[in-house]
């Protein structure tokens, strides 16, 4: 493997000089895993555009915690099994939710910009009386994440405009009634490739796959089994370095809930409890490299990825998924 010169571009493809983004990294051993170079047969098609000011909240709206300070409590704090009160709060903040992410889905289309859509979003969400929970949350500085083709996950919205073949997931989480609400789609711009459509269509069949086996009593482990097998036999691979989690008053708290399979993990589903499912499954490995933004995540060979997400409810008999409503695009017809 041969790295760069310290003035040649990355091999991350964020599109900095080498000694400007995971030079250091690499020499602390932390990043560029073995084969990154050989692997890079594909061109991005994603590059950092410019980022707008955070949007503003008006201040009659309740922020949650972090909002002011970015600094996150601990997630480890987790009341599980939620009251009826809670619940009531947390069916709420999935509506809101749901609403918000079709306004955005709605406004998808060719040359639409990544910050127009969180425009949109930050727009609808405090017409709702809501706080984008994305926003500050360690400092993200916009209201939604919006990830394009081989971005994984917490893509920023910004200047960049979506262009026909282009698959972009968007992110929506809301804090109403002090819970939060967390859910996402990948849409389709324009006309995509068979390869993309495909992908796209397994994800949300991944998503739904584990959310069918939820019921009191499950190990939580079944939702990775599930949800690996599936997307094993379709050819594709599952994420690790990012997961579900639960949610409630905490936007991210325990139990987090990985999309592959952990034999070891003991938790058991019990009535009450409320998490999120959000698999992201990719064409080509499953590894992400971070940009020197410290939030896009990019798949290492740069090949697509795509991610759905519910939060969902344990009930006495089985499951209630808070952010559902309308089918996704490709079951509308
Ligand atoms: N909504 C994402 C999730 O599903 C988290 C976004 S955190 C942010 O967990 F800070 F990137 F916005
Ligand atoms: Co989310
Ligand atoms: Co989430």
């Amino acid at each position: 493997m041969k790295l760069p010169k310290r003035n040649e571009l990355c091999w991350c493809n964020s599109g900095k000089k080498y000694k400007k983004c995971h030079l250091r990294s690499d020499e602390n051993g932390e990043t560029a895993p073995p084969g990154v170079m050989e692997g890079l047969v594909r061109k991005r098609t994603v590059t950092a555009g410019i980022i707008g000011p955070p949007r503003l909240v008006p201040d009659d709206i309740i922020y949650p915690e972090y909002a002011k300070t970015g600094i996150v409590g601990d997630r480890r704090m987790s009341c599980r099994k939620k009251t009826e009160d809670e619940i009531n709060r947390m069916r709420r903040a999935g509506r809101v939710a749901r609403q918000v992410l079709d306004s955005v889905l709605a406004a998808v289309q060719p040359d639409i910009t990544t910050d127009a859509l969180d425009e949109i979003a930050h727009l609808a969400t405090i017409s709702y009386g809501a706080y984008p929970s994305p926003l500050n949350y360690i400092g993200f500085p916009k209201s939604i994440c919006t990830s394009v083709n081989e971005v994984v996950v917490h893509g920023i919205p910004d200047s960049r405009r979506l262009q026909r073949g282009d698959i972009v997931n968007c992110d929506v989480t809301v804090y109403v009634d002090g819970m939060h609400g967390d859910c996402s789609e990948t849409v389709l711009v324009g006309e995509v490739s068979r390869e993309a459509h495909s992908l796209v269509q397994v994800t949300w069949e991944c998503l739904m796959k584990g959310i069918d086996i939820v019921r009191p009593g499950q190990r939580l482990n079944e939702i990775g089994r599930v949800i690996e097998s599936y997307a094993g036999k379709h050819g594709y691979s599952v994420v690790r370095q990012f997961t579900g989690h639960g949610i409630g008053g905490t936007f991210h708290m325990d139990p987090y809930v990985a999309h592959f399979y952990e034999p070891a993990n003991k938790t058991v589903m019990e009535e009450g409890m409320t998490f999120t499912i959000e698999p992201m499954i990719n064409c080509g490995s499953p590894d992400s490299v971070i940009w020197p933004d410290k939030w896009t995540a990019v798949t290492v060979d740069l090949a697509l990825s795509a991610q759905f997400e519910h939060t969902v409810l344990v009930t006495g008999s089985g499951v209630e998924i808070l952010t559902g409503g309308r089918d996704p695009w490709f079951l509308r017809g």
